[in-house]
């Protein structure tokens, strides 16, 4: 199934057939389930989970980078980061940020908007203790998005700490963790041929339902 020809037939066959609004789960976070799902079984080498993830200081002046989804459900979308570095600044003084998937193997883009909060401590040292030893130090002697003298002093800062933790568990530095980004709006984009594309924006009510509307490609 998972064959390049395979896979090329899967993206002709949704372009073809495209999205339409009886496709769709009234639930937001269930259908970026199933096309999440879809993109992780396709995505071979490449990274489904890989998002850009816009964020604005307080004037407003945006930035982007990409950072990677770990989870997701009814709250929202968690990433971990550096609360120190400039996307982790950005969101201390305004909370809110986009995230944008985009996987050009099945022609497809979401974008999610919302306010962001940081996920509880519990959490980040639940996720920080299952990464690599390796990526922990680099966690915890980076000042992430900070000027730093060389690459030299980073590699020295990098062996005296792993030194200090010979196999045991290094703690989860209280500059690190996650952000949760609990969705407003969700829109799910199809390519279709002629560039006449799909598109389905989720917007959440003041009811705390889903409205489902079709936009202009
Ligand atoms: C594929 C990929 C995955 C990345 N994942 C993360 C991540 O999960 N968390 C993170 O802090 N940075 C991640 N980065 C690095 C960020 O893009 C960025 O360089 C860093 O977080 C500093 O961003 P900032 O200065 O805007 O805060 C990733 C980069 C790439 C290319």
């Amino acid at each position: 199934m998972d064959s390049n020809l395979d896979i090329a037939r899967l993206r002709k066959e949704y372009t073809l057939h495209g999205l339409h609004r009886k496709d769709l789960v009234p639930d937001p976070i269930q259908q970026f389930r199933t096309w999440f799902e879809e993109s992780v079984r396709l995505a071979g080498d490449r990274e489904p989970n890989a998002m850009t993830l816009a964020t604005a200081d307080r004037q407003g002046r945006p930035a982007a980078r990409i950072v990677l989804l770990k989870g997701f459900d009814e709250r929202g979308f968690v990433f971990f980061t550096n609360y120190e570095s400039r996307k982790g600044r950005d969101l201390a003084e305004n909370p809110r940020a986009a995230l944008n998937f985009h996987w050009p193997w099945l022609e497809r883009q979401i974008q999610i908007e919302g306010n962001v909060a940081r996920v509880p401590h519990d959490e980040s040292q639940a996720y920080f203790d299952k990464r690599p030893l390796k990526s922990r130090v680099s966690a915890i002697i980076s000042p992430q998005s900070s000027p730093v003298p060389s690459r030299a002093e980073l590699e020295r800062r990098f062996d005296e700490v792993s030194r200090q933790y010979p196999g045991s568990n290094p703690p989860v530095p209280e500059f690190w963790g996650g952000f949760r980004v609990a969705p407003e709006r969700i829109e799910f984009w199809q390519g279709r041929e002629n560039r006449l594309h799909d598109r389905f924006l989720y917007t959440l009510t003041v009811e705390s339902t889903w409205r489902i509307e079709r936009l202009g490609p």
